[in-house]
Order: C-alpha cells, then structure tokens, then sequence
C-alpha cells in the first residue's frame, strides 16, 4: 500500500507514520511527503529519511483549484493509495475529495466530534474536561468530519497548561496514526 503523507509544519507526525511503515512487517511504504510551505521544517526531516518531497505553496497558484491540481497530480504520479493528512493546515475541496474519495485520513487533536478547528487544547482545558485525546478519521468535505477510525484519550491532570496538555495528546498522536494506518490498510484488504 503506498502512503502519502501531506504536511504544513514540523512534522512529527509524519516521522512517526514514516517510523513505524518502514518497518518490516508494516504492509505499506511511504511513496512521498507534501507540504503547501516550501518552509515545512518536516520536509527537511522527510529527505534526511530518503523519502521524495514536494513543496507547492498556495501562492505560486492563481486558485484553490489550480493548486489542488498541482497536489492531486504528484500523489497521481506517485501512485498514492492512501493520502494521510499530518497537520496538514489547509481544508481540502469537495472536488478533490471526491478524487480520494475513502483513501484520504486526518489525525485531528481532540476526540471528536469535540472541538473541530483549531485551539482544541485549550478548548478543553476552558472547557474544565477531565480528559482529552485525538483521533484519526475518514476525511470528508466537512472540517474534522468524517468516520471515525480511531481515538485515545489523556487525563487532564490539575496544573495542566496547554504545553503539558498538547505534549501529552501529541505522544498519543504518534501512537495512534500508525496504528489507525494499519487498520485501514487491513480494511482495504480483498
Ligand atoms: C498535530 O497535533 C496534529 O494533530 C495537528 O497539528 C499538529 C501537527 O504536528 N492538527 P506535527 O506537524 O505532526 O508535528
């Protein structure tokens, strides 16, 4: 099964994805890494990984769709059967869904269906939760929509900051999205 992983940042994600599927016994490689920053510090770990990158920023493109082009043709040519979204940071179109349509996942910082968007940390510490965790899912047109594949959760302990809170969800992170991968490659299965 060939991985795709798209990022916006740093990427520890998509480390971790790339970690675990260059495993032996993991039924998958990653076939390439894109991010829409030419900048995305992960791009710089991605090649150190020996893994093929590609940058395409939303300004070198005169519209969302022209974009979305540029994107949907390298994971074409790369061959791409899954697409994972690793803090990717832009909301893709219902077009470019359609074209992915059940092979594209997210891993979002919250258990969903709480606190879609941004900020979820400290949505959840305002919110005086006494847990928190993150999810992968099915991506559709909807932000932070979509089935839900997997979930873990975290206690929120008293004298939590977002800093604690955020570095305790993301060591779930990088658990989780490996194991949700291989759960929808089993799915996949014939
Ligand atoms: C992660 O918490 C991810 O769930 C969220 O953005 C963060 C990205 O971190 N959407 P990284 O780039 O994978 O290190």
């Amino acid at each position: 099964t060939k991985v795709a992983i798209l990022i916006s940042g740093r990427g520890s994600n998509m480390i971790a994805l790339a970690d675990a599927i260059s495993a032996p016994d993991f039924p998958a490689e990653v076939v390439g890494v894109i991010a829409d920053k030419k900048d995305a510090a992960g791009l710089i770990t991605a090649a150190d990984m020996n893994i093929a990158t590609g940058a395409f920023a939303r300004a070198d493109y005169a519209s969302k769709a022209e974009h979305e082009t540029a994107i949907h043709n390298q994971l074409s040519e790369w061959d791409a059967d899954i697409i994972c979204l690793a803090g990717f940071m832009r909301l893709l179109s219902a077009d470019f869904i359609d074209k992915w349509a059940g092979k594209i996942i997210n891993i979002h910082p919250s258990i969903l269906p709480k606190y879609k968007g941004l900020n979820t940390h400290q949505r959840a510490l305002d919110a005086g939760d006494d847990e928190h965790g993150c999810t992968v899912h099915y991506v559709t047109a909807g932000m932070d929509e979509g089935p839900v594949i997997a979930q873990a959760k975290v206690p929120i302990l008293s004298g939590d900051t977002e800093t604690t809170l955020t570095a305790r969800v993301l060591e779930q992170e990088h658990k989780l999205y490996a194991q949700a991968l291989r759960d929808v490659i089993e799915r996949q299965k014939p």
